[in-house]
């Protein structure tokens, strides 16, 4: 009997165990097929949001060339679309190699256009203060529109006073550039425009070859290169004059941007805008930008209605070095400023006063953008102590300019 019982409750315990497992093995299998249910669920909401994000994107690195107008003489005039698939398009026409528009996402992906100009051709042949060409021979001025190379003086075209400004009234930003190459890439899509400034053209010296590349690329930068050969011993300082308002073109002011600018010191100037040839230090002036200050907080103090300043920028000529930021809280964008160039002109659009209208019909205020020309200072031609603008026979003229676009 008691061997019996002793059976019986083995059995049980046996049976008790085998339930015991099929239950553990039920409950594991459904662990298994919630947790499964959960990825599947989870990743393909992930694939649904990425493509949600791509389908904001304007697609991949891309090229597109059209006809965009005739200039009075005839001439044709393209316009050059770069995209390079993360937000960022450039809108590059022939004539003055200006950057007639270029879009940047805000901080929440919507794209905006942040650079002043106009919608069509003839906005920009009727006049305008130099919405975002190519600037040369000479960027800025040079004093007496005169100087003396190698002991022989050359006379320039005056079109500012006594002075020239920005290469004189036929200057880069008026000619019609040749389209060399405007290719898409993996990493950058690029376009090189080409022209050749003859001997004398507003009274330089030498043929002047030059090729300036605007390129996109994957990592949401804005690269410029500048690059010219010459016959003949000559000067050059070639920069590009965008209007940059990064809450968008016709927004209003920039007053509100925060901006960074790595000089310690400036180039002061006389009535003319032409540089006295000292150098001095921007602390404890409205002129120091070493740390973010909003453009506004102090533009009342600068004696002339606001700031256009050559600064000279800390570390050395001919290497790629930090230039300048700026950020603009509303839209969250922020654009870095990388360069070669030892100066950098902050023209904070001074000459503006609402009644140029621009694309959209938007009038184009006072203060309505920033102008960041990195460059030479001005007139170093006549300043023997800045560095040199020369550019002679066998050798080459380089320098680099990248804006590096993002958002906080
Ligand atoms: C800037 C220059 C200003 C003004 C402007 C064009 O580069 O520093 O003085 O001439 O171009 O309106």
């Amino acid at each position: 009997m008691l061997m019996g019982l002793y059976i019986q409750a083995r059995e049980y315990r046996i049976m008790d165990y085998r339930i015991s497992r099929s239950l553990r093995m039920k409950k594991r299998i459904l662990v298994g097929v919630v947790l499964t249910a959960v990825v599947v669920y989870v990743s393909s909401c992930c694939e649904m949001k990425c493509c949600a994000k791509k389908c904001k994107e304007p697609g991949k690195m891309s090229v597109k060339t059209e006809q965009f107008g005739k200039t009075a003489d005839g001439q044709q005039v393209d316009i050059v679309t770069l995209t390079n698939g993360k937000g960022l398009t450039a809108r590059i026409m022939t004539y003055g190699g200006i950057i007639v528009s270029f879009e940047a996402p805000d901080r929440s992906g919507k794209p905006g256009d942040i650079v002043l100009g106009f919608d069509n051709l003839d906005g920009y042949l009727k006049g305008n203060p130099y919405f975002g060409a190519i600037i040369g021979r000479y960027g800025n001025r040079i004093g007496g529109a005169k100087f003396t190379l190698d002991g022989k003086e050359y006379k320039l075209a005056k079109n500012e006073g006594e002075n020239i400004l920005h290469g004189g009234a036929g200057g880069f930003d008026k000619v019609v550039w040749k389209i060399e190459k405007a290719e898409a890439k993996s990493s950058k899509a690029e376009l090189k425009l080409s022209y050749t400034s003859k001997d004398g053209e507003e009274g330089f010296p030498g043929n002047l070859k030059c090729l300036v590349t605007y390129a996109l690329t994957s990592d949401n930068k804005l690269e410029m290169k500048y690059e010219a050969t010459t016959d003949k011993p000559t000067v050059v300082n070639m920069t590009n004059h965008a209007y940059w308002n990064l809450a968008g073109a016709g927004s209003g002011d920039v007053l509100g941007h925060e901006l960074t600018i790595n000089a310690d010191k400036y180039t002061p100037v006389d009535k003319g805008l032409i540089p006295t040839g000292e150098l001095k230090d921007v602390k404890d002036t409205p002129l120091d930008f070493t740390k973010p200050m909003t453009i506004g907080a102090r533009i009342k103090q600068i004696d002339i209605g606001g700031y256009d300043h050559n600064y000279v920028l800390n570390g050395k000529a001919g290497k790629l070095k930090f230039a300048a930021k700026v950020y603009e809280p509303t839209s969250g964008r922020v654009m870095e400023i990388q360069t070669t160039e030892p100066g950098i002109q902050f023209y904070s659009s001074i000459g503006l006063n609402g009644s140029l209208k621009g694309k959209d019909g938007k009038a184009y205020v006072k203060y309505g953008a920033l102008c960041l020309e990195t460059q030479h200072y001005p007139d170093s031609p006549n300043k023997p102590t800045f560095p040199s603008t020369v550019l002679r026979p066998g050798e080459k003229y380089e320098t680099t300019t990248i804006h590096t676009f993002s958002t906080k």
